[in-house]
C-alpha cells in the first residue's frame, strides 16, 4: 500500500517536494476538526504548523498514523500523551525558526518603544504629528528574559548589541551557560521587579501557564514593557489587560494569544499595545528550514529509519546510533525470547549491561528490549514510542543496571524477568556485528538466534539429543544449528535447536515424550 502524508497547514514547497518524491501527499488546509477526523484514517503521516489542533480523538482515529510532524517548535497544539499511548511518533523542527523568532522579538521591543505602528497609522492617515510619538531608548535599560533556551539566548545576543543589561530566569539552565550568554541568572521575582522590558521565551506547559499573573504585574516598574513572542497564556491576558489599562505598566508587544485569532480580545483596543498575528516564525528562511527538517524526519520515520527530533522518543546521535544499532536488534530479540520463557505478564524486568556497552547511553536499547518483551503479550501496537508507557500502565517495573566489568564477552546484555515468584534470564552479545545468545537461566551457550528455535531441558546423559533429531527428521524439519549447555556434568542440560520451519504442537509433544526430556518449547522471533 502506498504511504500517504496529509499536510493540514501551509508549509513551504521545499518540504512538500521532499515528501512528494516518495509518498502520496495531500495538502488540505483549513479543515475543521470533524473534517480532519474523517480524513485522518487514510494517512500514515500528518504534517502541521500551529493552526491544526491535533487532539486525542483525531490521533485515535488515525488507524495507520505513524508520525505527526510539526513544522516549528511548540507542540502544544498536539496531544503528545495521546500520540505516545498510540505509538505515534511526534517530531518537531526545533531550530529552524529560532533566529526569526528572536529577530521578531527585537522588532516588537523596538516597535513598542518607539510607537512605530501608531506613528505609521497616523502618517498614512495624513497626519504629521511628531510630539505624540515620543519613545524611549533601549541602551542602558534592563531586559529580563524568562526562559533562556534557543530563542531566549538569541534575543540576549541581540540585546547586548543594543547595550542593554540582561537578567534571566530559567530554572533549567546552568550559571555557566548564563555567563557565556552575558546574562545574570536570577529569580523570577528579581526579573519581574528590576526589568524595564520583560520578554517570555518558555514553552507553554502546566508550570508556565499564567507564569506572569496579577501578582507579578503588581511588582513591575510602571515604566515596564511586556513582550510575548512565545505562547499565549504564559502571561495571563486579563491581568495584562488590567495592568495596561490602569497604567500599572507602560506597554506590551504581543505576537501570540490564548485564543488565535484573538479577534474579540480587549487587548486589541488598547493604545499601548503592539500586536502581530503569530508572525515570529514567518520568514522565508525559517519556513524553508522547518519544512525541510520535518519532511526529512517524516521520510526517515516512514522508511523505518531513526528520527532526530522526536518529542516522545529518546534522541540518539547519529554516531551513537551506528554503534547501538546491533545492540538494539539484539535487545529486541532478547525481549522476544524472554517473553516466551514466562507465561502471562511480568512484575519486574531488569536490563543489565556488562562491558563496553555499559559506558554508552543505552536508553534506546532498553526500550528495544521492552518492546520485544511486551509485544508478545500486549500485541503489535507496542512500539519504540509507547513501550515505556505500556510497561508503566501495566505496573511492570523496569530497571536498567550497568557494570563496566567484562565477563566472558566484551559486551553482554541480560534480561532478568520476575514473574510469579520465579526469575528467568536470557543474555546475549554481539560478535562481529552478529548477535549470539550466550546464556539462558544458568545455562551457558553460544548460538545465533533464528526465527524458529526449540528449547529443551533434558537429563545430561546419552541418547536424548539423537531421538529428538529423529522426531524432527521424521517430520521433514531441517535442523540448521544446535547447542547444548549444562551447569555441570550429570546435572540438567539445555538444548537449543535452530530449525528452518516452525513445528506443530503435535511435533512438540513428540519431543516432550522422548525419554529424558524434562520440558520443551518452541521460541519464535
Ligand atoms: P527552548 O526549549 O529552546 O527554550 C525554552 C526555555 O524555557 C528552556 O531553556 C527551558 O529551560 C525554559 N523553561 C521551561 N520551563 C520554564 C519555567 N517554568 N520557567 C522559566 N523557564 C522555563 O524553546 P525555544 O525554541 O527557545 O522556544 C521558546 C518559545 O517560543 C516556545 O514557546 C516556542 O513555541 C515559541 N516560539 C514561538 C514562535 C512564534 O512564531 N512566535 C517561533 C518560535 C518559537
Ligand atoms: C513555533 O512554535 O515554531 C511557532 O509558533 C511558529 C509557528 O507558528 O509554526
Amino acid at each position: 500500500m502506498e504511504l500517504k502524508v496529509l499536510v493540514s497547514d501551509p508549509i513551504a514547497d521545499e518540504g512538500l517536494e521532499i515528501l512528494r518524491k516518495e509518498f502520496l501527499v495531500d495538502v488540505a488546509t483549513e479543515l475543521s476538526h470533524d473534517e480532519l477526523k474523517r480524513k485522518i484514517p487514510g494517512y500514515d503521516a500528518l504534517l502541521v504548523r500551529s493552526q491544526t489542533k491535533v487532539t486525542g480523538d483525531i490521533i485515535e482515529a488515525g488507524e495507520r498514523l505513524k508520525i505527526i510532524g510539526r513544522a516549528g517548535v511548540g507542540v502544544d497544539n498536539i496531544d503528545v500523551a495521546a500520540a505516545t499511548r498510540k505509538g505515534v511518533i511526534v517530531v518537531n523542527a526545533p531550530e529552524g525558526n529560532t533566529i526569526s523568532a528572536a529577530e521578531h522579538t527585537i522588532a516588537m521591543i523596538l516597535a513598542v518603544s518607539r510607537k512605530i505602528p501608531e506613528a505609521h497609522a497616523s502618517l498614512v492617515g495624513r497626519r504629521w504629528d511628531r510630539k505624540k510619538f515620543m519613545g524611549v531608548e533601549l541602551r542602558g535599560k534592563t531586559l529580563g528574559i524568562v526562559g533562556i533556551g534557543r530563542v531566549g539566548a538569541e534575543v540576549a545576543k541581540r540585546a547586548i548589541g543594543f547595550e542593554m543589561d540582561l537578567l534571566a530566569y530559567d530554572p533549567f539552565i546552568s550559571s555557566e551557560r548564563a555567563s557565556e550568554l552575558g546574562v545574570k541568572l536570577t529569580s523570577l521575582d528579581e526579573v519581574i521587579s528590576k526589568s524595564d522590558y520583560i520578554t517570555v521565551h518558555t514553552p507553554l506547559t502546566k508550570d508556565t501557564v499564567n507564569l506572569i499573573d496579577a501578582e507579578e504585574f503588581e511588582k513591575m516598574k510602571p515604566t515596564a514593557y511586556i513582550v510575548n513572542c512565545a505562547r499565549g497564556g504564559i502571561i495571563n491576558e486579563d491581568a495584562l489587560y488590567n495592568a495596561l489599562k490602569s497604567g500599572r505598566v507602560a506597554g506590551a508587544a504581543l505576537d501570540v494569544f490564548v485564543e488565535e485569532p484573538p479577534l474579540s480580545s480587549p487587548l486589541l483596543d488598547l493604545k499601548n499595545v503592539v500586536v502581530t498575528p503569530h508572525l515570529g516564525a514567518s520568514t522565508e528562511e525559517a519556513q524553508v528550514k522547518v519544512a525541510v527538517t520535518v519532511a526529512e524526519e517524516i521520510k526517515n520515520a516512514l522508511n523505518g529509519r531513526p528520527v532526530k527530533n522526536a518529542i516522545n522518543m529518546p534522541y540518539v546521535r547519529h554516531e551513537l546510533m551506528t554503534i547501538l544499532t546491533p545492540y538494539i536488534q539484539l535487545a529486541e530479540k532478547l525481549g522476544r525470547i524472554g517473553s516466551q520463557l514466562v507465561s502471562g505478564t511480568y512484575s519486574s524486568v531488569t536490563i543489565q549491561y556488562h562491558g563496553e556497552i555499559a559506558e554508552k547511553e543505552v536508553e534506546t536499547v532498553t526500550i528495544a528490549a521492552m518492546k520485544g518483551l511486551l509485544e508478545n503479550v500486549f500485541g503489535e501496537g507496542v512500539n519504540y514510542v509507547n513501550a515505556p508507557v505500556v510497561a508503566r500502565e501495566r505496573g511492570i517495573k523496569i530497571t536498567e543496571s550497568k557494570s563496566e566489568t567484562m565477563e566472558y564477552y566484551p559486551n553482554v546484555i541480560s534480561l532478568i524477568i520476575e514473574h510469579d515468584n520465579t526469575t528467568r534470564m536470557v543474555s546475549g552479545t554481539v560478535v562481529g556485528g552478529e548477535d549470539r545468545i550466550v546464556q539462558i537461566d544458568d545455562y551457558h551457550l553460544d548460538i545465533a538466534p533464528t526465527q524458529n528455535m526449540i528449547l529443551a531441558v533434558h537429563e545430561d546423559r546419552p541418547n536424548i539429543i539423537g531421538p529428538c533429531c529423529v522426531v524432527l527428521g521424521r517430520h521433514n524439519i531441517n535442523i540448521a544449528g544446535m547447542q547444548v549447555g549444562r551447569i555441570r556434568q550429570g546435572s540438567d542440560a539445555l538444548m537449543i535447536l535452530n530449525i528452518d520451519t516452525p513445528i506443530t504442537d503435535e511435533i512438540l509433544e513428540e519431543i516432550r515424550s522422548v525419554s529424558g526430556i524434562k520440558s520443551a518449547q518452541q521460541i519464535t522471533l
